[in-house]
């Protein structure tokens, strides 16, 4: 059976202590589901997070890297210092990192492999804009984001990546796709790697969806068959949504 994943991802929010408390709230309240929990805070509450996580169920994410090992990259952080402080799955591509940060395509695919080749886990965010929606063109967009920084990668790569489908218009908006625009996409992005690539990477790869996902929508959204999961930005800073999201799967 195909892993199911809820990740929570904390973008430029809480500071170290604000983190620690947020996981100790998150160890108290009770996950009873059987996904893959992960969070992900920012840098530099990473290590401190992966210590308080120790023995639980719930791992630590970063949610971005530099695709360098290492070098003069004033302000960057590589895939070897997040494995050296216990950080084995990374966030790429989030529409953030592509919008404010101009991380597009080929820079991405850099990335990509950077992380494979350290054997992390690879959570690759691509999703539509309002306009291309409307324009009839989200399966387009979609496609070409996974083409360009995904299609290069020989099958047995896929292991170790995980999709997350984020349109853009749902982010932080409170506007959610509802569970059939969801499945609608999961289902295509599942056959395009089906056609790229093998019914076997295509069957085995877990697909997140994520965009305003809340207690009141997440069992609805995680219903619908091709959807393995959840990326969650703001329902993730609070321990009880985050446990109810989790448990709804
Ligand atoms: P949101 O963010 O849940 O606050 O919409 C999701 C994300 O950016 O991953």
């Amino acid at each position: 059976m195909r892993k199911q994943i809820v990740a929570g991802n904390w973008k430029m929010n809480l500071n170290q202590v604000e983190s620690l408390q947020l996981i100790e709230a998150l160890k108290s309240t009770k996950n009873t589901s059987r996904a893959e929990v992960l969070v992900a805070p920012n840098f530099t509450a990473l290590a401190a997070s992966v210590e308080a996580l120790k023995g639980t169920n719930i791992g630590v994410a970063a949610q971005n890297m530099h695709q360098a090992e290492c070098g003069a990259f004033t302000g960057e952080i590589s895939a070897q210092m997040l494995l050296g402080v216990g950080v084995n799955s990374v966030i790429l591509g989030h529409s953030e990192r592509r919008e404010y940060f101009s991380e597009y395509g080929e820079l991405l695919s850099a990335k990509v492999d950077a992380a494979l080749n350290h054997n992390m886990q690879v959570i690759f965010c691509f999703g539509e804009l309002l306009d291309d929606r409307e324009s009839d063109q989200h399966f387009d967009v979609v496609t070409e984001q996974l083409t360009e920084s995904l299609f290069h990668l020989p099958a047995a790569a896929w292991k170790n990546i995980v999709l997350a489908y984020e349109p853009v218009w749902a982010i932080g908006t409170g506007m959610t796709a509802s569970p059939e625009q969801a499945q609608d996409m999961h289902a295509f992005v599942r056959k395009t790697v089906a056609d790229h690539y093998d019914n076997a990477v295509a069957n085995n790869c877990p697909i997140l969806y994520g965009g305003s996902v809340k207690p009141a929508n997440a069992s609805l959204i995680f219903s619908k068959p091709d959807v393995d999961g959840g990326l969650i930005g703001g329902a993730a800073l609070s321990a009880d949504d985050f446990t109810a999201i989790i448990n709804a799967i």
